[in-house]
């Protein structure tokens, strides 16, 4: 496995890849927005497993789509990998996938965390879920996002900026049940219900819980699940104060999103790039790709453990994660409208 940060060198082993007419070469490009040194483990098992060298390139995901743009044709990609339905969207946007079906993608990865034309796959996923602050006791009416703006809840919201994905695809997902309109009363009402200007990222928003400057938020699990396993003592008496709702239980279900991976237009090694979506749709890859950030599986049934301590199975909403990205856009209109930041 090696890590290539040269542009010049990757361009150069396209041009001799090409070459090589139409049969792949024994090597696979991948572009990854993860940057988790377990996931090195991954790429050194496929090479193991089937002799094909791993070229990584990491990078943050709006980065790596630009560059990938930027290359066109000549583009050595072959796989992308990000996280957030949304950042798959903005790659699809730009024409970057191609299609990838094979018998045992579509075998393992359920419909809804896959793309409806296999333009990309979700390898992992995570929930969006409630929080609350225990010593506060348990809030009435807390068991939906709808009731987050009923006005019981006046004063007691912290939320993440309306910048970050996480909210956005949320949002997206309650404009596909709801409708546009439905959907910004609930922004606005959640809005009304702000103790303070949206701020922080997902952990802040929990230490801001867990210390009682606000009664409730919303968080991505894998933020609490690494928090409890902390070998920090502090850490993990902060993620202890909080509780956990998994929202509409009752409903659709709770909102999850995905990191995925897809195969780039223009890939050199396309039908490598397959096979490693396919190896990392195995048990063990499984495990390896969701236990390192505190993940739930892609792939139903390969584990019992919940990666969120004290937890256990939640009903999750099965809309297909593709429209999280085409309702982007309505979303933050909404958010904007709504005055959330
Ligand atoms: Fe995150």
């Amino acid at each position: 496995m090696f890590r290539l940060l040269a542009a010049l060198t990757l361009a150069a082993m396209a041009a001799v890849t090409a070459l090589a007419a139409n049969a792949d070469a024994a090597e696979l490009n991948i572009y990854s927005a993860r940057h988790y040194d377990t996931d090195l483990r991954l790429y050194d098992r496929f090479t193991e497993e089937t002799g094909i060298k791993v070229n990584l390139i990491e990078g943050d995901s709006d980065e790596l789509i630009a560059r990938i743009e930027r290359e066109g044709r000549n583009s050595p990609a072959d796989l992308l990998i990000t996280v957030d339905a949304g950042r798959l969207w903005r790659a699809e946007e730009k024409g970057l996938f191609q299609p990838a079906t094979s018998d045992v993608l579509e075998e393992r990865i359920p419909a809804h965390l896959r793309h409806p034309d296999g333009l990309w796959y979700g390898i992992s996923k995570r929930a969006r879920i409630i929080i609350y602050n225990k010593a506060a006791g348990v809030p009435e009416k807390l068991e939906t996002y709808a009731d987050l703006a009923d006005p019981v809840h006046k004063g007691e919201i912290c939320m993440r900026s309306s910048s970050n994905l996480y909210n956005v695809s949320l949002l997206a997902a309650i404009i596909e049940h709801e409708g546009a309109e439905k959907a910004e009363a609930w922004t606005k009402g959640v809005v009304a219900n702000f103790k303070r200007e949206p701020q922080g990222n997902d952990t802040a928003n929990v230490n801001a819980v867990a210390a009682g400057e606000c009664r409730i938020s919303l968080v991505n699990t894998y933020y609490v699940g690494r928090m409890l396993a902390s070998e920090d003592a502090a850490v993990r008496d902060a993620a202890e104060k909080v509780a956990i709702v998994f929202p509409d239980q009752q409903g659709h279900g709770t909102h999850v999103n995905l990191s995925g991976a897809g195969v780039m237009k223009h890939a050199p090694n396309r039908s490598n790039a397959v096979k490693f979506i396919e190896f990392l749709t195995g048990d063990w890859a499984q495990l390896t790709l969701s236990q390192t950030n505190h993940e739930y599986t892609a792939v139903p049934g390969v584990t019992d453990e919940t990666p969120v301590r004290g937890t256990g199975a939640f009903k999750e909403d099965e809309m297909n994660a593709s429209a999280l990205g085409r309702n982007q856009a309505e979303a933050v209109r909404i958010f904007d409208r709504a005055g959330w930041k």
